[in-house]
């Protein structure tokens, strides 16, 4: 027998390429298996307002290479009293859902938890945000985007430092996490990263740039994370100006280009395949958890355990950096 006839869909916290598509799989999915499914828009916002329609195949038409996300999206202070995760449960109700797709990141899965473990109405999380800083899956919707946009950026930006023999300081999102600046300072060939999972020698860094100073190679890029122990790219311009003022050093914050444009192929298959499965974690009567990929493999967390990750990063990571950008 299945266990729910009427779904939801939303999706929650910033915006991350590849949420249409995970929008999209999870209506395509519910469709399939005889579902009714509903669109919220703007995340919890829309469930409090009942801002909430029915969506069919052809919706979700045309999507799955768009950037943004068609549900719109906000983060809804309201939702996180209990008086408002009442309202929206009322809202729901109306239209008899008993299943709650959210589309987000750990702020959102946080709401979708306490709201589970309150009301009947099961919930699956699906992780989308760029910053891949969740717990229980290896890759979220958007990081994969994210970093070629960033890539992209800076690639680009090499071309003007080479001209001008200069150096860069180039700032990327991330929050508390560093995996934007980590991967694409890897890709890019960057001389330093700097995130803030790691401490970073500031003075180890100024004498490399003199000993690359004095072997005339004076185009460096260095990446930082915004979340660094710097706080971002400004803050290191400062150390470095002080220390090394003949440098002729600029500053870019790569900054919201990050969030949008086309998704990769890999973040379409990674929210096609978290879409689909969230339907039929429902369908099996698997609750209340976040779906993830683990060793490409679909694995679920319980949502009191998909919160961010403070991961340590292996040092290998930054022997390869500093190795091959000598
Ligand atoms: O969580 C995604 C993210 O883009 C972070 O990388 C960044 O710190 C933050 O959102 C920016 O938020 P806002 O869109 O509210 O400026």
């Amino acid at each position: 027998m299945k266990k729910v006839n009427n779904i939801a869909v939303l999706t929650s916290g910033g915006d991350a390429p590849g949420m249409n598509a995970a929008i999209r799989a999870v209506v395509r999915a519910g469709i399939y298996h005889h579902l009714n499914v509903y669109g919220v828009m703007y995340g919890y916002k829309g469930m409090l307002t009942n801002d909430i329609f029915p969506m069919e195949s052809k919706t979700v038409a045309n999507i799955i290479q768009r950037g943004g996300t068609i549900l719109k999206t906000a983060r809804c202070k309201e939702f996180y009293e209990p008086e408002g995760r009442k309202k929206a449960y009322e809202n729901l109700k109306k239209l008899d859902i008993d299943g709650l797709v959210v589309i987000g990141g750990d702020g959102s899965f946080k709401g979708a938890q306490k709201f589970s473990e309150e009301f009947d109405i099961p919930c699956i999380g699906l992780p989308g945000t760029i910053d891949k800083d969740i717990a229980g899956t290896d890759f979220t919707i958007g990081f994969d985007t994210a970093v070629n946009t960033a890539v992209d950026a800076i690639d680009k930006i090499r071309d003007t430092a080479d001209a001008h023999d200069r150096l860069f300081i180039i700032e990327v999102m991330g929050r508390d996490a560093g995996y934007i600046a980590l991967h694409s300072g890897i890709a890019t060939g960057a001389e330093h990263v700097l995130m803030p999972e790691r401490k970073s020698e500031i003075d180890d860094i100024i004498n490399e740039l003199q000993a690359n100073e004095r072997r005339k190679k004076l185009v460096n890029l260095i990446v930082v994370a915004e979340g660094d122990e710097f706080g971002g790219a400004n803050g290191v311009v400062k150390h470095i100006k002080e220390r090394l003022p003949q440098l002729d050093t600029r500053v870019c914050i790569l900054g919201h280009i990050q969030r949008g444009g086309t998704p990769t192929c890999m973040d379409r298959i990674i929210a096609s395949r978290l879409g689909y499965a969230a339907v039929e974690a429902l369908l099996d009567g698997t609750h209340n958890v976040m779906v993830g990929v683990v060793n490409d493999k679909i694995a679920y967390t319980p949502l009191t355990q998909a919160v961010k990750a403070k991961q340590s990063i292996d040092e290998e990571w930054f022997k390869i950096i500093k190795i091959l950008a000598s």
